[in-house]
């Protein structure tokens, strides 16, 4: 049975639901716990939903890169071009990378295409995240262990209009998922997939 272009454009259309939610922070921020906790959500709204995460993927996809502006560069590249393939067929792809400089967020926006892209800022205070360090990696970067660590020894440049800020600090893991879907919902960027959703029930934690 042959397919008209018109029949091909709208399958394009319904396959392109998906979104890309792009988490950006500091080390220590709480991105791969919202990230994990986020996928968790949708996936029990029945979307398809998957984690992109940044120390994850640095031990395989990415494990020829390290941590020099060029090396983030081609790391973030690659990211997002993994989760462009997820949201084409569809899925939520929630990445967790620090993404230090504006210009890796841009990129990021360029290759998945506006429409699909949502940044998010996990605005954790970096005093907060040194204080955090779950992988002690803060303390081996004060001892100049770790020489390109973001936040000692490499900058982290928050971003100055992101689609939507979550604050960890002071508030649960679940508070900020719920303020993710109320905002996937009420900006309408996840397609007809959370309209039905009613965020209006959970309370802050
Ligand atoms: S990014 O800057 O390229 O976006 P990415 O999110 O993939 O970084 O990886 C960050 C993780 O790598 C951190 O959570 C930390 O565990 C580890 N890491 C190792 N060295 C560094 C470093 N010099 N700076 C930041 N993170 C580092």
């Amino acid at each position: 049975m042959e397919i008209t272009s018109r029949e091909a454009h709208a399958v394009n259309e319904e396959k392109s639901g998906g979104i890309v939610i792009w988490l950006t922070g500091m080390s220590g921020a709480g991105k791969s716990t919202i990230a994990r906790a986020l996928v968790a959500r949708l996936q029990t709204f029945g979307c398809q939903a998957t984690m992109l995460d940044g120390d994850v993927l640095r031990t395989g996809l990415n494990s020829d890169l390290g941590f020099s502006d060029e090396e983030r560069t081609e790391n973030l590249r690659r990211v997002a071009h993994v989760a462009a393939l997820f949201s084409g067929e569809g899925f939520a792809a929630v990445t967790a990378t620090i993404s230090p400089e504006p210009e890796h967020r841009a990129n990021a926006r360029r290759i998945v295409g506006e429409a699909n892209f949502v940044e998010i800022f996990v605005d954790t205070p970096p005093a907060i995240c040194e204080q955090r360090d779950p992988k002690g990696l803060y303390r081996r970067a004060r001892r100049g262990e770790i020489p390109q660590f973001t936040g000692v020894g490499s900058p982290y440049h928050p971003p100055l209009r992101p689609d939507l800020t979550v604050r960890t600090h002071g508030n649960s893991v679940e508070y900020c998922v719920d303020d993710i879907v109320r905002y996937l919902v009420q900006a309408r960027r996840f397609g007809s997939k959370l309209a039905q959703i009613d965020t209006t029930a959970r309370k802050r934690a």
